[in-house]
């Protein structure tokens, strides 16, 4: 489909953006919303993912956290707090190892000095993983991050290698294909 085809599916589906796509092909591929109660999104902001997962699973409780202010979405509950304190948010911090489901689609400020984004990118990912690992169901849990092709990817794959039992990397339809962006999956369970 044409990129722009996925801009008018999203408006048709009632959708904030066409990013929600990218995430729902990498959902259904891993079969990751059966069974979801409880969901954790880092890098929430303006709110397309958590939107959408309110919309899939009306039931769910969704959590979600950006350094960016985030519109009301009713039954999303969203702290305006940066991934590195996210311990310091009490709600959240309660339900360590209870979320069955973490996303993130968390992206650092580009300066435009291509060794200096490739760092941050890489620091601010090791942080969110580190918290997915934290925070998600420890036999069955599900995260799934946007990173980007670059040259810490590799490792990034291996450092998630070492917390989830299995890793998978997808690149979604809806993702055009001269961008750089990358997902990465993992599961508790193998
Ligand atoms: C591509 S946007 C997320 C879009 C969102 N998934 C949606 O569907 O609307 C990336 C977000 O990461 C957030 N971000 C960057 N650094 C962060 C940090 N240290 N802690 C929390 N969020 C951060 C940015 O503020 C931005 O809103």
């Amino acid at each position: 489909m044409h990129a722009d085809k996925w801009a008018i599916k999203a408006k048709q589906s009632g959708f904030k953006t066409r990013a929600v796509f990218k995430l729902e092909e990498i959902l259904i591929k891993t079969n990751s919303l059966k069974g979801t109660q409880k969901i954790l999104d880092i890098g929430s902001a303006p709110g397309g993912w958590s939107h959408y997962l309110k919309l899939k699973l009306p039931k769910s409780e969704i959590y979600a956290i950006d350094i960016l202010e985030m519109e009301d979405i009713t039954g999303v509950n969203f702290f305006q707090k940066s991934i590195e304190l996210i311990d310091e948010i009490p709600q959240i911090n309660q339900l360590k190892g209870k979320f069955n489901l973490v996303i993130s689609d968390i992206a650092p400020n580009i300066t435009g000095i291509n060794t200096v984004d490739i760092e941050n990118i890489y620091e601010l990912n090791l942080l969110t993983l580190r918290a997915a690992h934290r925070y998600v169901e420890n036999n069955n849990g599900k995260f799934i991050i946007k990173t980007f092709q670059n040259s810490m990817f590799k490792g990034l794959r291996k450092e998630m290698g070492l917390l989830f039992k299995t890793v998978q990397t997808f690149k979604p339809a809806a993702s055009k294909k001269q961008s750089a962006e990358i997902y990465l999956y993992g599961a508790k369970k193998q």
